[in-house]
């Protein structure tokens, strides 16, 4: 595993999400099927680290990708220190508003719980640098919180909708039928929607050949 300078310089302690830890087992059976044929994996928003390390150790035929916002860096670096895993790697510093992943290839994408967090431009962006680092035929799964024709799942999403509101106005669940026209202007195909529990979903977007 490449050395992490910043978990050299300031081991952090390892940050820990409830949400993270209960849904991991029921992403996981989604990624098995989804990833089977995908050797990298790029995560955008790694969080606290926990997803990468628990998804890496079980698909040990991938090698796994980290990336967050640098405050986010030292936790995630703490999880993978910790695992001690061959195939994770140190996250690469990506705010998707200015990121460019140019140089990076992957055969598939992950990313959990971000499109009700970040800006719906930030959201769009998102599309774009996962649209522009897979190479044709690469997977895109998208884990969260969405709405359906303009519809909240269920009520207690309804609820959480206000609450990210109120937290921040730029926060929010969002229709999938958005999502999916940013991913149609990045060469991605929505394929599959899965739903998960809680009143989650797991959206697998698929890149086409033509882009
Ligand atoms: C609710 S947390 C989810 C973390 C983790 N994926 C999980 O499921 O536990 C939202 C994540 O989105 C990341 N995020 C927010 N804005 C971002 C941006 N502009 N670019 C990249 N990541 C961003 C945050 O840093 C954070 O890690």
């Amino acid at each position: 595993m490449r050395a992490c300078w910043i978990c050299r310089v300031a081991m952090a302690e390892q940050s820990f999400s409830e949400y993270a830890a209960r849904n991991a087992a029921p992403i996981l059976e989604i990624l098995r099927r989804e990833f089977r044929s995908a050797s990298s994996v790029i995560e955008i928003g790694s969080g606290t680290g926990q997803h990468a390390v628990a998804f890496a150790a079980a698909l040990d035929h991938l090698r796994w990708q980290t990336s967050d916002l640098d405050e986010n860096h030292a936790g995630i670096c703490a999880w993978i220190e910790s695992a001690r895993l061959p195939n994770v790697e140190p996250p690469l510093s990506v705010d998707v508003l200015s990121a460019s992943l140019e140089d990076e290839s992957f055969d598939a994408a992950f990313s959990s719980n971000t499109a009700h967090i970040m800006g719906i431009e930030a959201v769009e962006r998102m599309f774009a640098l996962v649209g522009g680092a897979l190479r044709a035929g690469g997977v895109f799964c998208l884990y969260g919180p969405f709405k359906t024709g303009g519809e909240f799942n269920s009520p207690s999403n309804a609820d959480f909708d206000q609450g990210l509101k109120r937290r921040d106005p730029v926060m929010g669940i969002r229709d999938i039928e958005v999502l999916d026209e940013y991913a149609a202007a990045s060469g991605l195909r929505r394929v599959r929607f899965y739903a998960v529990p809680s009143n989650n979903n797991v959206a697998v977007y698929l890149k086409t050949g033509d882009e």
